[in-house]
Parts: C-alpha cells; structure tokens; sequence
C-alpha cells in the first residue's frame, strides 16, 4: 500500500510517499521537506505565527510536486495520513484541514497521526521494515525526551521516563544561546564539541546518582535538564573569558554534550535492563548526535543489546515517518473521522495487530 503523509506538527512542512509491503518492507518513494530554520533564526526559537503561514504557503506546492515528480496519481494511493498531535495548535490545524481536503476531494481513505509514533518508527526506516520485536525506543528532539517501552502485535506503548522539565533539544538550544552560537543549537554545540575535551568541566547529570539508584524510584528512568543549564549559566557567570577563548567554549560545549549524551545514555541502559529489551531504538532531532550515536553503540555492544538508530536524514521532522505510521495503521483497519480534531498533548496510544 503507498500512502501519502502529511507532516506540519512545528516547524516543517513536509509530504512524503511511502510504500509499506503486505510482508512488511517499507520503501520511502520521495519526500520534501520545506524547512522554516531561516525565517525563525532571527527570533532565536519558533515564532508559531510565521510557522502556521509558511505551512499555509508551501504545504500545495509541495504536494502537487511530489505527485509530479514520482509520476503518480492520487488513483495511484492507498490513503492519506497527517499528523494530529502532538505539537503546535495552529500548525497542526493547517495540515489536518489539508488533509481532510484531500480525502474529501479523493475519496481515499484517510488517518491523523502522533508525530510521537512517528518518530518511534523512524527508527525502523533504517532497517526498511515493520518494527517486528518489542525494544525500549528513546525519544529526543526539541520537544520530547521520552523512553518507552514498545510491544508488539498488540502494539502497546508504555512510556518509563519524561522529562520533568526541558527537552534534551531544547537543552541544547539554550546552552547554545548562552555561548552565543547559532540557532538550533545542537548541531552548533556538536561542532564546538569536536575541538573541545568534555574532562574539562563535570557538569551535573540530573537523577542519576546512587541514592536514586533504585528501580522502584520514580526518578530511576526520569529526565531533567534544568538543572544542567543553571550549572552552565553559573559557570559562565563565573568565567566570563569563556565566551571568547576559543579553546574554553569548545571545553564547555564538549563537556555539556557529554553531560546530556552520559544521562541519555545511562537511562536507556537501565531501560533496557528493567525491560529486559534486546533492542534500543533512538529517534528524533537529537539522536543525529553523533556522540550519542557512539556512546549508545558501545553501551549496547557491552550489554548485548541491538540499536537501531533512524537515518540521520530521518531525525528531525518528516513526512516519511507519518506516512510509514499512517499505513501502518490503516493495514490495521483504522481510519480517520470528519469530526477528528488536532490533539496539541497528544499522548501515545496502542493498537491492534496487523
Ligand atoms: O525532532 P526535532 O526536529 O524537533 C521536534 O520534533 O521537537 O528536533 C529538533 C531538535 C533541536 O532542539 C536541535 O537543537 C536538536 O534537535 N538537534 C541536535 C542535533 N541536531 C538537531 N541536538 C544535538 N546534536 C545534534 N547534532
Ligand atoms: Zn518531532
């Protein structure tokens, strides 16, 4: 079944075709994403206004090319699939309209998705398959930081970990406006950190000393990072050279990598082993770290565990991902409703076998 995905959750406007075969294989056809970085950089984060217009803006252009290019007609598809939470109200409202139109106007049958399972499923599209084994699946973009354990057939989700304050992203965007880089801030902090020695500075890794060691704690698999930004804020208060020797700040952003990357990794480890999970996922805009990529990779290898990391190209906000979900779920016999409305919080939910 090819079906078309729709994705305006943030700051992307994306569509993709995506070919999920009757034993499972999954095949991307072609996807365009229209990326917003430029117009919200000067504001240093996501202006929702300019997002909702830019969606408005590309959203049928992207469409009608994609059909174009692919020479494909919507008789072609099997149905449509949008995501429907969880993320901006107004930027979700332009894709869901969208794609109720499209239904409306193709008579395909249709889906509104979580961006949530669609990153989770990102994963699989390095292996080109259904996920098909249950695995603990780490979640780490701007927005989220979560740690799930994924069953399958049923497909149950059972979220272990959050974070109680910011997102592992976000982190990294603010860490980076305080040295005064770039916006998004994780790339800017990445490329610093190859120049810097992360023994430099011990900045604090939240909730995962001994006395919270204990898997009974609520702490055990939970996430925060504002405490880490303080340290940083304090330490930079402390050493105000640090924003200009140049050997200083790639020491401060090596270390702050390494900080967010020991916990993230840490608690995935715990994850698995309170799982008792053979396979560890790892997903969304963070997990194109390439430290975290290779301290996961090690911690799996000693543990016997296999990562299944989603392809870099993969790891921000795309419509493949939706797509690959959305048909995912109509093989399953869902479909969507006239009256389905966007879900800013929405949470993960399980469904059937397929
Ligand atoms: O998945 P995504 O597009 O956002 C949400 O859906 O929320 O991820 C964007 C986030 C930003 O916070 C960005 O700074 C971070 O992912 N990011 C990175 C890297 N590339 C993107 N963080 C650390 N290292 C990177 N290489
Ligand atoms: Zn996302």
């Amino acid at each position: 079944m090819m079906v078309m995905g729709i994705e305006t959750s943030c700051d992307e406007t994306s569509v993709a075709l995506v070919e999920v075969s009757e034993a499972g294989r999954v095949v991307i056809w072609d996807q365009l994403i229209a990326s917003q970085i430029k117009e919200h950089r000067p504001f240093g984060g996501i202006v929702p206004e300019i997002a909702t217009r830019q969606h408005l803006l590309h959203l049928e252009k992207l469409t009608q090319e994609i059909l174009k290019r692919q020479k494909i007609e919507w008789s072609n598809l099997s149905g449509i699939g949008v995501t429907r939470g969880p993320g901006l109200a107004s930027s979700l409202l332009i894709g869901l309209s969208f794609a109720k139109g499209l239904a409306m106007a193709t008579c395909l049958p249709w889906i509104g998705v979580n961006h949530l399972e669609g990153h989770i499923f990102s994963a699989f599209l390095a292996d080109g398959k259904m996920p098909d084994e249950p695995h603990i699946a780490l979640l780490v973009s701007g927005g989220h930081t979560l740690l799930t354990h994924v069953e399958i057939n049923p497909y149950r989700y059972t979220v272990l970990g959050s974070t109680r304050d910011d997102a592992a992203g976000e982190a990294f965007d603010k860490a980076a406006q305080m040295l005064g880089l770039g916006y998004p801030g994780g790339p800017e902090i990445e490329a610093l950190a190859k120049n810097g020695n992360p023994k430099v500075i011990h900045f604090p890794r939240a909730m995962l000393d001994h006395s919270h060691f204990d898997a009974s704690s609520s702490y055990h698999l939970s996430f925060s990072f504002s405490g880490l930004k303080t340290a940083l804020k304090v330490y930079l208060a402390e050493h105000p050279a640090a924003r200009v020797e140049p050997k200083l700040k790639a020491d401060i952003a090596a270390s702050f990598q390494e900080a967010v990357v020991d916990v993230l990794v840490q608690k995935s480890k715990r994850a698995c082993m309170q799982t008792g999970a053979k396979l560890l996922t790892i997903s969304g805009g963070v997990s194109c770290n390439q430290r975290l990529r290779e301290t996961c990779s090690i911690m799996a290898e000693k543990n016997n565990i296999r990562l299944l990391a989603a392809p870099k190209a993969l790891t921000t906000d795309n419509a493949a991902m939706i797509a690959f979900v959305s048909a995912a779920r109509l093989k399953a016999g869902q479909r969507g409703e006239w009256n389905d409305d966007i879900d800013p919080n929405l949470k993960l939910s399980s469904f059937s076998k397929m």
